[in-house]
């Protein structure tokens, strides 16, 4: 820790950069807190959901390359709540003396046909795919066609599944199409490169969360079953329950993406398992909405985890502390604004933790998450959902949905 750094923040100690202002950044300050390191966001506005928790907010573009260089510039090292940031500008980050972790290198991985391009190449496992550029090359038509083609037979219902390599999030970027929709869609698509897959048939979705030290030190946590309601992730159980070949098996994914992509910090694999065999899905490079059963779930979050990584200090041990942990995401809908029934979410499940990010309900938006620990998977799913109905005001009669382990 630079005198010079401490002059220009008034703050002892280290000094993490997180560049986004949203959940993520808001979770990894209250980790932040007991290690006794001091965060700053760069916010893209005022009233960003970190805000509510970090007193020490600068307002900022994560496109502007002076306001990213200026921010970076008053850190010990600089992170992210997400990659939607001017690539350039950290370069020149870096060159000024401010790490940036994860690394260019890694944050590219963002992008999802950069993904599959590289994972392939290492020899990875990934389903079937195709990269075409719908914007720029004059055949993506019939590349497309010949794709549906081919891999629409290994679908149940033919369909092929379209996702904006950037940009996309929560189900959005992704479309699943018949092979007579693609000509319409392609004309009107004005969007980023498209990975084109079959659309799998899925027995279930798993998430291996790593981290990483520059150090090299790896440490992976007992794998996440997901469960998605349209596209976008509704729960993650802890452990997945799954026999220990297929664990072994995402941990063995987890640790080999770790190297192919020289991550630093946490990130998280998204797994699908597919006829019994387990293929990359895409990867995040930060801490994941997978991850978030962590915060209680397991001996270090994966918050705490990744402020230690990228300070290059020794990470935390991953085991559970207790048999079974579950998620449940708290998704914003014209009901009410949960943040006056939480008393209500506590009468339904007292066990319940909540977490609420300070956003204002719209849909389709994660505005919080629910975490139960407990002895059953099943017992923890119902308590965490019990608590999300009280929340958004729901009926709580739809009770556990999607369920892939009965
Ligand atoms: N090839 C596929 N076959 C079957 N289902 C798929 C396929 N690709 C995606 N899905 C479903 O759609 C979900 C979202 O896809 P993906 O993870 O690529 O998108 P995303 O918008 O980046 O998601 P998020 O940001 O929520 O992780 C997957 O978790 C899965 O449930
Ligand atoms: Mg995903």
């Amino acid at each position: 820790v630079s005198e010079e750094r401490a002059t220009a923040t008034g703050f002892p100690g280290p000094r993490v950069g997180i560049v986004g202002g949203g959940q993520l950044a808001r979770m990894l300050a209250e980790a932040a807190t007991p290690l006794g390191i001091h965060v700053r966001v760069l916010a893209a506005t005022e009233g960003e959901c970190a805000g509510e928790v970090v007193p020490d907010v600068v307002i900022g573009s994560p496109d502007d390359a002076e306001a990213l260089r200026s921010f970076a510039a008053t850190v010990d090292v600089l992170t992210f709540d997400h990659e939607n940031v001017d690539h350039d500008a950290l370069v020149q980050i870096e060159r000024d003396g401010t790490p940036v972790r994860p690394g260019i290198a890694t944050l590219r991985f963002a992008d999802k046909a950069h993904q599959r391009r590289e994972f392939a190449a290492a020899g990875l496992p990934v389903p079937p795919f195709v990269v075409i550029d719908p914007v720029r090359d004059l055949d993506h038509l019939s590349v497309a066609d010949g794709f549906a083609a081919r891999y629409g037979e290994m679908t149940n219902d033919g369909l092929i599944v379209l996702k904006a390599s950037r940009g996309g999030y929560d189900g959005r970027g992704v479309w699943m199409l018949g092979r007579s929709e693609l000509a319409a869609f392609l004309a009107a698509y004005r969007g980023a490169p498209l990975v084109l897959e079959p659309k799998l048939a899925l027995e279930r979705e798993l998430a291996v969360l790593v981290a990483r030290r520059p150090s090299g030190q790896i440490v992976t946590w007992p794998v996440v079953e997901t469960i998605q309601v349209d596209g976008m992730c509704d729960e993650a159980l802890l452990p997945a329950p799954v026999d220990v070949t297929l664990a072994a098996e995402a941990e063995r994914i987890g640790r080999a993406v770790a190297i192919t992509v020289d991550a630093v910090g946490v990130f998280a694999v998204e797994l699908f398992v597919s006829d019994g065999q387990v293929l990359i899905n895409e990867i995040a490079p930060r801490v994941h909405n997978s991850g978030h059963v962590t915060i209680e779930g397991s001996m270090t979050s994966q918050f705490s985890q990744h402020l230690r990584a990228v300070l290059d200090w020794p990470l935390g041990p991953t085991d559970s502390v207790a048999p079974a942990a579950s998620m449940t995401n708290v998704v914003g809908d014209d009901a009410d604004d949960p943040r006056d029934r939480q008393h209500l979410a506590l009468a339904a499940s007292p066990a319940a933790q909540l977490h609420l990010y300070g956003k204002a309900p719209r849909p389709a938006r994660k505005i919080g998450h629910v975490t139960v620990l407990g002895t059953s998977l099943e017992s923890c799913r119902a308590e965490a959902r019990a608590a999300v109905d009280a929340l958004i005001g729901g009926s709580g009669d739809d009770g556990v949905q999607g369920s892939s382990d009965g």
